[in-house]
């Protein structure tokens, strides 16, 4: 397996290019099931979970080929309804195939998804949406049998005790756009996520109304077809750059990403006194080298408050930003798992319910450490970026799934980061 080795202390200068958004590439992918017609999806990154989404549709019964880097043909002729648990146990966001295959099928066999290390990841909101759509559900055997042939379009809710659901969302979109009569979906979520969904659906010819408001209308049509659609850019791939640059004092400039996906974290950059300009449509320029990083207060919040996503990454800046700074978790109040890690490097964080309370040092010290899930380990990596000394990141399979040669672009961003074989970790540091 790989490891990452960095030795901390470089400055990160220059210009980096945002890839296309894992979390906008799942819910695309699954929605090619709609339509027996080819669907050509480009701006795709080369991540693990999306060859995995793949393999999946693939076992389906779709025609799945990647012609040319970023662009992926998906032809999902002759498809059954069955999403095995072996696959889908793997990752939990293979739960969106539920709502195509409920649109075009009238029904499906899906596995319950599994657990997750950044806290339990219920699906009840998206059940409660399929039941009041029509469908009769039951769960045997771990799976969930879904026979949707009396749905039919009617107002759903679907907040939660969090706020809304992103895949939810995206999971009645893809019943209803198939689904007679006209569905009303309320309190849907609004991640810039969901409005890539609705162009794509709206293109293959789906008739949807409120994109990007809470509240979404759907009327039922017969039939999809193809399309091409670009996905958007990833605002969390971004926002780690930007973190990145204030985290170790350099100028960076993000291309590929309009300012407005990331509004929350632009706004505590400017209370933490780091500017971030947005000289055109799509690129930040973060000047890290204006000052160090003030400390913040941050509250992680549905869309468009401050993401859940990028809350381990500001962890880390907050690590080694002297002062009392409270990180608040209200999506996944147990998303903490990169705390024990930061504080292997030095951090003085302490864990007060779903509140990081952050005792802000001049200083965190390089030290082999442990990647858990996908964001954290973006952190540790933020965090070795800035520390003193030599830092290794085991697991970094984590990080594969969601972010595109991310050690490469910190390299060209001047970060001394290497990716190796775990034999070439000193002796005794390997995990047993
Ligand atoms: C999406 O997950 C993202 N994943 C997550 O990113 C992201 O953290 C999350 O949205 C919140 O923004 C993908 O898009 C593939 P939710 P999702 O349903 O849709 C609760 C990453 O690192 N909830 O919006 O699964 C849930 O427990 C990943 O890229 C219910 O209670 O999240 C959570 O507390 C991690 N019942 C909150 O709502 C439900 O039926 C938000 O969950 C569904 C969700």
């Amino acid at each position: 397996m790989d490891v990452l080795r960095i030795q901390g202390g470089a400055t990160l200068n220059g210009t980096v290019q945002v890839s296309g958004a894992k979390n906008a590439c799942l819910p695309v992918f699954a929605a090619t099931l709609l339509t027996a017609e080819p669907v050509i999806i480009e701006n795709v990154p080369d991540l693990s979970d999306i060859r995995f989404m793949a393999e999946i549709l693939r076992s389906l019964g779709a025609d799945v080929t990647n012609d040319a880097p970023g662009r992926w043909c998906v032809t999902a002729k002759n498809i059954v309804s069955k999403a095995p648990y072996e696959l889908v146990r793997k990752m939990r966001a293979s739960v969106c195939l539920m709502g195509p295959l409920i649109g075009r099928m009238k029904g499906c066999d899906v596995s319950m998804p599994g657990g997750c290390v950044i806290g339990p990841r219920p699906i009840d909101l998206h059940l409660k949406g399929f039941r009041k759509i029509g469908c009769e559900i039951t769960v045997e055997g771990g799976y969930m049998h879904v026979d949707a042939t009396n749905a039919k379009g009617t107002h759903v809710f679907l907040g939660g005790r969090f706020g809304s659901t992103v895949t939810g969302t995206a999971n009645l979109l893809m019943a209803a756009v198939l689904t007679p009569g006209t569905t009303r979906l309320e309190s849907a979520a609004c991640e810039p996520e969901i409005p890539d969904l609705c162009e794509m659906l709206i293109k293959m010819g789906a008739r949807i109304w409120g994109v990007g408001s809470h509240s979404l209308v759907i009327e039922g049509v017969k039939s999809l077809h193809g399309c091409t659609h670009r996905v958007i850019p990833d605002r969390i791939e971004a926002g780690t750059y930007v973190i990145g640059a204030a985290m170790t004092g350099g100028d960076v400039v993000v291309r590929g990403i309009p300012s407005h996906y990331l509004g929350a974290l632009i706004d505590k950059m400017e209370l933490a006194g780091v500017p971030v300009e947005s000289p055109n449509a799509d690129t930040l320029f973060v000047r890290g080298s204006a000052r160090k990083p003030a400390p913040v207060d941050v509250v992680t919040m549905p869309h468009p408050g401050f993401p859940t996503d990028l809350q381990a990454q500001m962890c880390a800046m907050l690590a080694l930003t002297p002062g009392l700074s409270i990180v608040t978790e209200k999506i996944y109040p147990n998303r903490f798992m990169h705390v024990p890690e930061l504080q292997r490097m030095g951090a003085d964080i302490a864990i007060e319910g779903p509140s990081a309370i952050i005792n802000g040092r001049n200083r965190l010290s390089g030290a082999p450490v442990m990647a858990s899930d996908l964001r954290a380990s973006a952190a540790l990596v933020l965090a070795g970026l800035a520390a003193d000394g030599e830092t290794w990141i085991q697991r970094i399979y984590h990080l594969d799934r969601g972010y595109e040669k991310l050690d490469d672009k910190f390299r060209q961003l001047g970060a001394n980061i290497e990716r190796l074989h775990e034999s070439k970790m000193p002796k005794g540091m390997l995990e047993d």
